[in-house]
């Protein structure tokens, strides 16, 4: 890959504009995993030790766009990387008419997506993020593959665009781990949603030897055997898809195991109660908050057998300690297993940081959807962008 790097660069008393990825999991306006930002450290530390002012810009969450909401806000990111980086880190609400910033200074702009026009890479927002900076630095690599105003739009526009040390390294990480991986390769993919992860799964089938599906995913693929979810999280318009995707694994000569077991609640909550049901019994008003214990017997002895492990999404609502353990037993199982590992995503990561078993994984990535997309092998726009400006 080639492109502009930020260490080739001259940047004392350079405006340094940094796209972050900070969209770290919040909870009740706490930092739930600071992992992201201990990843953005570094960078921001060599722009500064190299005498830039720098400036800082990062999306959190998805907000309604040309909206403020406190919800959103970066506030305690900005209180966060004060104390990593051991310097007052400003937030700045209103950014869009110039930031003031001097050599040594740290500013961080306030959401980048409470901008209109930041999702749909708006030409005259991208244009004015980049006339804030005379130098734009692309290290969010959780964030390359969203063609967005503050990712792949600035980088055309602004005066010097390069990549940072963090999104080199992914890039150059991932791509020596996948060029030729050790076989059997299992990837683990849970999440909320097969909606949004339907073209991972699909192209991750002919990739991998096998699948394992987690979270409101493997809701969804339960319900598509027949099986009852109860009040689960689940996407009855995809019930299609997931059947699809079962029989193309068939043919490919794989497959996507269901859990033999799972663990119910009556409600969303902290102090829920787990009960453990077979996959053919769950309740009417039962939520599926977890696989059960069989279950994650199975998965973790499927984990020892193979030769490389791609990790993305917790398996159930780990947040909650009752339904934290089948999470649990695939992060103890990853860190036991002498399979080359790579884990990714915001959830992912705050998992591994809450099993500490960090050292246990080979290669952990900042990407959550860019990690997925960049397994599947689509290109990430940002990435793109960033290469045809080193060409022109
Ligand atoms: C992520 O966490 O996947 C990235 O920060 C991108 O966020 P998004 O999925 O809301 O675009
Ligand atoms: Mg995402």
């Amino acid at each position: 890959m080639s492109f502009c790097r930020m260490d080739e660069l001259e940047l004392a008393n350079k405006r340094v504009l940094i796209r972050e990825d900070f969209n770290v999991p919040l909870d009740a306006g706490r930092e739930t995993s600071d992992a992201r930002l201990r990843a953005g450290i570094p960078t921001i530390e060599l722009a500064l030790g190299r005498g830039a002012a720098v400036i800082l810009l990062s999306h959190l969450g998805r907000p309604i766009e040309g909206q403020y909401s406190a919800e959103f806000s970066l506030a305690p990111v900005a209180e966060q990387l004060a104390k990593l980086l051991d310097r007052p880190v400003r937030l700045q609400k209103d950014w869009l008419d110039g930031v003031q910033v001097q050599p040594g200074e740290v500013v961080l702009c306030e959401n980048a997506r409470f901008n209109p026009g930041e999702k749909s890479n708006d030409e005259g927002l991208a244009r004015t993020i980049a006339a804030l900076c005379d130098i734009f630095v692309m290290d969010a690599f959780g964030t390359a593959h969203r063609a967005q105003a503050s990712t792949e739009g600035v980088i055309r526009f602004a005066p010097t665009a390069c990549a940072g040390p963090l999104l080199s390294r992914e890039l150059y990480m991932l791509e020596t781990a996948l060029a030729e991986p050790k076989r059997p390769v299992l990837a683990i993919v849970g999440g909320s949603k097969v909606s949004t992860k339907l073209s991972v799964l699909q192209a991750l089938l002919s990739k991998v030897d096998q699948l394992i599906v987690g979270g409101g995913i493997a809701n969804t693929f339960i319900a598509a055997c027949g099986h009852p979810v109860g009040k689960s999280l689940y996407e009855p318009d995809l019930l299609h898809a997931a059947q699809r995707l079962i029989r193309s694994a068939h043919k490919l000569g794989s497959e996507i195991p269901l859990p033999k077991d799972v663990l119910v609640a009556s409600g969303f909550s902290k102090d829920a109660e787990a009960t453990v049901r077979s996959i053919d019994a769950v309740q009417d008003d039962e939520m599926i908050l977890d696989i059960g214990p069989l279950t994650a017997v199975a998965y973790a002895e499927m984990i020892q057998g193979v030769g490389t492990v791609i990790w993305n999404g917790p398996l159930g609502v780990f947040e909650f300690e009752n339904f934290a353990a089948g999470t649990r037993a695939i992060a103890d199982a990853i860190d036991m297993s002498s399979a080359f590992s790579i884990a990714g995503g915001g959830d992912t990561l705050a998992a591994i940081d809450q099993f500490d078993v960090a050292d246990g994984v080979s290669y952990i990535s900042t990407g959550g959807g860019a990690f997925l997309e960049y397994v599947e092998g689509k290109t990430l726009p940002a990435v793109a962008a960033l290469e045809s400006r080193f060409k022109d």
